[in-house]
């Protein structure tokens, strides 16, 4: 049975429960009011308590990750979070929403709403696609009245919502040229997950930069997607993404093509009005950084022009409102809450 009220305490599930998105809803839910964790799934079968998979977690929580199945996972909670691979979700949520409860899936299964679009960019035929164009794509700032009565939000990507945010105001208002927009983004090496990898080995990655999926990053068909929904007509951006030698954060330089003359002053006041009451965009004078938003929910975004070229500049935590605090901030909305709640502070 799904739930409405704003005053009981809503019962959530994390399926995924071992990895870097998981350990930070735990984090957020810890300190929720009205939100409580019941179930934690792992393909793991010993039943791990989750202290002993995230140690920071200890006396935090007296629960144990569980292979449970989707149908079990849905028939006991209200909202699951999906942190599961792509593919994986996909698996899941079909189980878990006929079984009752409502999904958040972090993963990038529900974003696209084009199936051949995700089995372009991921490879794969998408088995659920009938569903694409019911999952509301879960950006508060730009969706936010579509999501209090959704069953399905798909969770934005981190590199995409340090994007979107930073270009929305100046699409909306047809100030840029939607063609050829260059995107030059970084990320810190949680981006990639708990789960290990060569690449993000501390050998490989220390002391070093380097780019990486230069035009065939996923994100950018998740981009396009939501900006042409913003300004009406096709967007198309250059995606360059870079990995850092840092635990975690995105910062993304862009820089479009200014269609009109306009001040650093007038631009700043058109973003300020844009996310005028949006409580985690922060509209900034000076030139942000990673460490400002870290363990935060908050996408700082400035602009600067270089001679005539204008440039963004936008940061968030990867983990944060790139994934798990933007999804409580969807959670909240789904039972009715203010979307702040539990997220201030953290
Ligand atoms: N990391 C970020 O900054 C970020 C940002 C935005 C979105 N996301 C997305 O959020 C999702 C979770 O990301 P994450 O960083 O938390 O990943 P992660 O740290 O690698 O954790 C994913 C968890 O999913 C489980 N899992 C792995 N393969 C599975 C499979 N085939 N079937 C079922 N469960 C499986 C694993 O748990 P067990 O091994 O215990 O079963 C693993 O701990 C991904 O789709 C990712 O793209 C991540």
């Amino acid at each position: 049975m799904a739930m409405n009220s704003a005053s009981a305490m809503a019962r959530i599930a994390i399926l995924g429960a071992t990895g870097y998105t998981a350990l930070e809803l735990f984090r957020i839910l810890s300190r929720h009011p009205t939100a409580r964790v019941v179930a934690a799934t792992t393909r793991q079968t010993d039943r791990p308590l989750i202290s002993s998979i995230h140690p920071s977690l200890t006396g935090l929580f007296d629960l144990s990750c569980e292979n449970l199945t989707p149908e079990e996972v849905g028939s006991s909670c209200d909202i699951a979070f999906c942190c599961l691979p792509h593919t994986a979700s996909m698996e899941a949520v079909p189980k878990l929403l006929h079984a009752g409860c409502r999904v958040v899936d972090l993963s990038a299964d529900y974003r696209l709403r084009d199936p051949a679009s995700y089995q372009q960019w991921y490879g794969h035929q998408h088995t659920d696609a009938e569903r694409l164009s019911q999952a509301v794509y879960g950006l508060p700032e730009i969706f936010g009245p579509l999501i209090p009565p959704a069953s399905l939000v798909a969770n934005p990507g981190c590199y995409t919502s340090t994007s979107i945010l930073a270009l929305a105001p100046l699409i909306a208002e047809g100030l840029i040229d939607p063609q050829g927009i260059v995107i030059d983004a970084k990320s810190g090496i949680s981006g990639a997950g708990r789960t290990p990898k060569l690449s993000n080995l501390y050998s490989e990655c220390n002391e070093s930069v380097t780019a990486y999926s230069i035009g065939n990053h996923r994100h950018t068909p998740e981009i396009e997607q939501v900006l042409t929904d913003v300004g009406g007509q096709a967007v198309q951006v250059a995606f360059n993404p870079h990995l850092m030698p840092m635990d975690r954060g995105i910062f993304c330089t862009i820089y479009p093509r200014l269609l009109r003359s306009g001040t650093q002053a007038e631009l700043l006041s058109l973003f300020r009005r844009y996310y005028a009451g949006q409580p985690f965009v922060r509209v900034v004078d000076h030139i942000p950084a990673t460490k400002d938003v870290a363990y935060t929910n908050f996408c700082d975004i400035t602009v600067r022009f270089n001679r005539d070229q204008l440039v963004v500049l936008a940061v968030i935590d990867n983990l944060i409102k790139g994934a798990s605090g933007v999804a409580i901030q969807n959670m909240n909305l789904l039972l009715g809450l203010d979307q702040r709640t539990g997220l201030l502070g953290c």
